[in-house]
Order: C-alpha cells, then structure tokens, then sequence
C-alpha cells in the first residue's frame, strides 16, 4: 500500500514541524562531528610536529648495533608508528606497544606505496596501514636524506566523534518524537476554533434556503480576529449576517407579493361579477336588441365567465402560497372520485370514462372542496387536452403509506422537454391551441398546491398513448 502524505492541515503541519527539525537536527549533528572532528584532528597533528619525527630517526640506527637494536620508544605516545624510508623505500616501520617495546611490523605492498605516497612537508595526512588501521602522520626530511615518518593513530579521534555521533543521535531523536506529540497537540489546540466554523458552515448548508422564512444560527461567538482561524470566523460571521438580512428581505419581499396577489384577485372579484351580471341583465332585455349587440353580450358574458374562473384559482393559489390552513375533516375520496368522474361524463361524453375503485370506501383526512377541485382539474385535462374517443382511468389504491390517485388517459401525452414544468403557473403545452379551448395554464398548478398542502405529492408519467397522473395522499 502507497502511504500518503497527510491530508488534514493538522496532519501536514505536524508532519512539516518535524521534518523541519529533523533537517535542523541533522545540520547541527553534521556541523558539531565536522567541527570536532576537525579540531581533533589539529590536535593530532599539533602533537605530531611537537614529536618532529624522533620516534623516526630513532630508527635511522638500526645499522648501528646498540643494545638490542630497539628503537629509542622514550617519551612517545601509546601506539606511536614510526617508519625510515630511503629512495622512497622503506628501510625500518615500527610502533609503540603498551609495554613499551616495538614489534617489527608487516607492511605489505600495499603499506609500502601508501608509505612512499606520503608529501615530505611537514604537516598531517590521514592514511590506513593494513596492520593498524587508520593513523594521521607527517613525513620530514631526515639528516641522511632520508624520509622519516611519525603517525599517531586516528582511532581515538574517531571514537570520540562516533560517540559525539551517538549521543546526538539518541538526543535528537528524542526532540523529534518530543516535537511530533507536542505539535499534533498544540496544532490540534489551535486548530479547534476551526472545527466551529466548520460545524457552523455545515449546519448553514444543510438549511432549507430556497424560500420561506429561514431561522439562522447565530454567529460564531468569541472569534478573534488576530489570529487566521480567527478571521475565518468573523467573516463567516458577516457573511452569516448578509445571509440573514438577504433572506428576511426576500422572505418580507415574498410576503408582500403573495398580499397583492391574493389582493388583488379578492378585489377583482366584485366588479368581474358585476360585468357578469348587467351582460346578462342586458341579455334579458325585452324588446328588440340587434343581433351584433346580442352576440356582443353573449362574449362579455362568457369572457367574464372566464375570467371568475381565472381569479378564483388566482386568489386559491395566492392563499395556499401564504400557508392558509384547509379544512381538516374525513373526506370520502370515492365518493368524490364518483361524482368528480359524473360531472365530466357529463361534459365529455365523447370519452369513454372508466373507474377502478376498491370495494370498501375509501377516507382520507383533508379539505373536500380542494381535494374534488384537484382532482376535476385532472378530469378536465384528460377531456380537453385528447381528442373524443380517449379513454380515461380513475383508479383509487390504497396502501401502507397512504391513499394514490391515478389518472390516466391514452391520449397523445405531454411533450418530454415540457414535463419538468407542467405544475407550474400559466404553464401549457399549446398556447395557441389553449386560448381558444379557455386554458388558463393554473389547473395542474392548483393540483399540486393542494396535494402538497395536504402533505401528498402529484407527479406525472407520460409517453403517447400514456399519461398518467398520480396523487399520493398520506392517510
Ligand atoms: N391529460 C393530458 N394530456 C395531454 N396534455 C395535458 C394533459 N394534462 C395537461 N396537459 C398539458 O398540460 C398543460 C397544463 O395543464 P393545466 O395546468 O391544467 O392548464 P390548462 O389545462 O389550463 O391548459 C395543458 O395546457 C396541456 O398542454
Ligand atoms: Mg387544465
């Protein structure tokens, strides 16, 4: 499995704190092992200048037979390494030993050409013999043009920084693993005030915003704005603010549109009523009226039959959009299905009118008035919106979660692209068809504000020759 790097912030500072001091760390471990290794090293090289190759040129006198040939080993340090070389080959290497007694050494080629390799100036160079390991030595000039070589071995040196090394090591893991636990802490502190904002944005999106009052939450208290989390709560907070303010104006703006309307229609009641009644007033008029006066009254009349018509579902429509509460009694849906399908057999005998009731009458709880306007709404759309001839299907289920209504017609459908708007308001399929049939476009608006009002849904399916639309009532 591929691990990740952290996505949360918490996760990635966390993990950027400690990667930045384990880079710090290393820096300063490398610095601390260089510089001390260096000034060792200088040491070293100090104590070999300070030596000026007298372990060597004690043994420029092996030829001379001295007491047992032994190199002079007065004075020099533990593990002193000695070499003589002569035309760059070496005549006599020997090094101190604890017991102050030198020991012949093996040099092997490798050893020899090291040894020779060596610049004659002096100062110190860092070598490995195959015998004894890695050792700092200078090469002088000896008086019989000779080269004489001092080493002091480098391994002291070395186990001082490897444990300069390890201490460091142990030390700074330690911070690390130290850092790691106080960071994720510390960050997950400083973070908290986000995890409000968060939960705060959250339950703001998950508000029904679309329309209607909105009850806000407040703002976010305690944010301080010196610090970023901090600014993300306040702006929060204004925007929040903005929300609010936009939304109780829109909501005000909503409430007074939905006044005019049902305003309006209420006031527009009387006088369509009154033009109504002096057309037919006129109509009844005795004594000889010209033929293009009678016909003239006649269509006021129908117009403003019409138009009574327009302005009561204009005005239901307006007091259902404002919430107003229906009646709440037992409705007997058959019995309504019954005289609803009457009333349209009676206005279109052409169709054939079919029921599918269930046997035992069927109740449900709601408005009587409404729920027959909703559903002679339907009827009327299945009489004038398909040709004479169609069949027509009021079927009635019940079942576990309430009562459905279908109303189906095999006639000619609802165009696919018009579907999605067919409950909205003014909204129909054929304009120019519709005027002349006295379509308003408010009928299947009026069903769904019903229906909804009584808790149910209305949806439709429609394909030529299928069209179905189906009330689902809670019981
Ligand atoms: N049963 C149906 N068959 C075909 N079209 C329909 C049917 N019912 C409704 N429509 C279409 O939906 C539109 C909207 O219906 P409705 O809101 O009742 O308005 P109106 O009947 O006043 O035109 C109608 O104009 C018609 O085009
Ligand atoms: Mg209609």
């Amino acid at each position: 499995m591929k691990r990740l790097p952290p996505r949360t912030l918490r996760g990635q500072l966390t993990v950027g704190l400690v990667a930045l001091l384990a880079v710090a760390c290393l820096a300063v471990g490398i610095t601390t092992a260089l510089a001390l290794r260096g000034f060792l090293m200088g040491r070293l090289d100090e104590q070999l200048s300070a030596s000026g190759g007298r372990f060597a040129a004690s043994l420029e006198h092996e030829a001379k037979p001295d007491a047992d040939n032994r190199p002079d080993t007065r004075g020099q340090a533990d593990a002193t390494f000695g070499a003589r070389l002569l035309d760059d080959t070496v005549t006599r290497a020997a090094a101190v030993v604890d017991d102050a007694t030198d020991r012949p050494l093996q040099l092997t080629p490798e050893d020899h050409r090291t040894l020779a390799g060596i610049p004659v100036d002096g100062s110190g160079h860092s070598i490995r013999l195959s015998g004894l390991g890695k050792y700092r030595v200078t090469a002088v000039r000896g008086d019989d043009q000779d080269t004489l070589i001092t080493g002091l071995p480098l391994h002291p040196v070395e186990e001082t920084v490897h444990r300069l090394e390890a201490v460091e090591a142990v030390l700074f893991g330690a911070a690390l693993v130290a850092t790691g636990i106080a960071g994720a802490v510390w960050v997950r502190i400083s973070l908290r005030p986000l995890q409000k904002v968060t939960a705060r944005a959250a339950e703001v999106a998950e508000l029904p915003l679309a329309s209607g009052e909105v009850a806000m939450p407040g703002p976010l208290p305690d944010t301080d704005h010196r610090t970023e989390v901090g600014q993300v709560g306040t702006a929060l907070n204004h925007m929040l603010g903005h929300v609010e303010d936009a939304l109780t104006r829109r909501h005000a703006s909503e409430e007074r549109l939905r006044h005019f309307a049902a305003d309006a229609s209420h006031e527009l009641r009387t006088p369509v009523a009154n033009i109504r009644g002096h057309a037919e007033l006129a109509l009844r008029h005795r004594g000889p009226v010209p033929t293009e006066v009678r016909h003239a009254l006649e269509r006021i009349g129908s117009e403003s039959q019409r138009m009574t018509r327009l302005v009561d579902d204009l005005l239901l429509l307006a007091r259902l959009d404002a919430g107003r509460p229906l009646e709440h009694e037992p409705v007997d849906l058959t019995l309504l299905i019954l005289n609803a399908t009457d009333d349209a057999r009676a206005a279109g005998p052409g169709h054939n009118w079919l029921l599918d009731l269930p046997e035992e009458p069927v109740t449900v709880t709601g408005d009587a008035h409404r729920l027959q306007q909703a559903i002679g709404n339907l009827l009327a759309n299945a009489r004038t919106h398909t040709p004479p001839g169609t069949d027509v299907t009021i079927s009635l289920t019940t079942g576990e979660s309430g009562v459905q209504v279908d109303v189906s017609d095999n006639g000619p459908g609802i165009p696919d692209e018009f579907q999605p708007e067919v409950f909205g308001r003014f909204v129909r399929a054929d304009r120019a068809r519709s005027r002349s049939t006295g379509s308003t476009g408010l009928g299947l608006a009026i069903v769904h504000a019903v229906i909804t009002a009584h808790g149910g849904t209305a949806t439709l399916t429609s394909r030529p020759g299928r069209t179905t639309f189906h009330l689902a009532l809670p019981n």
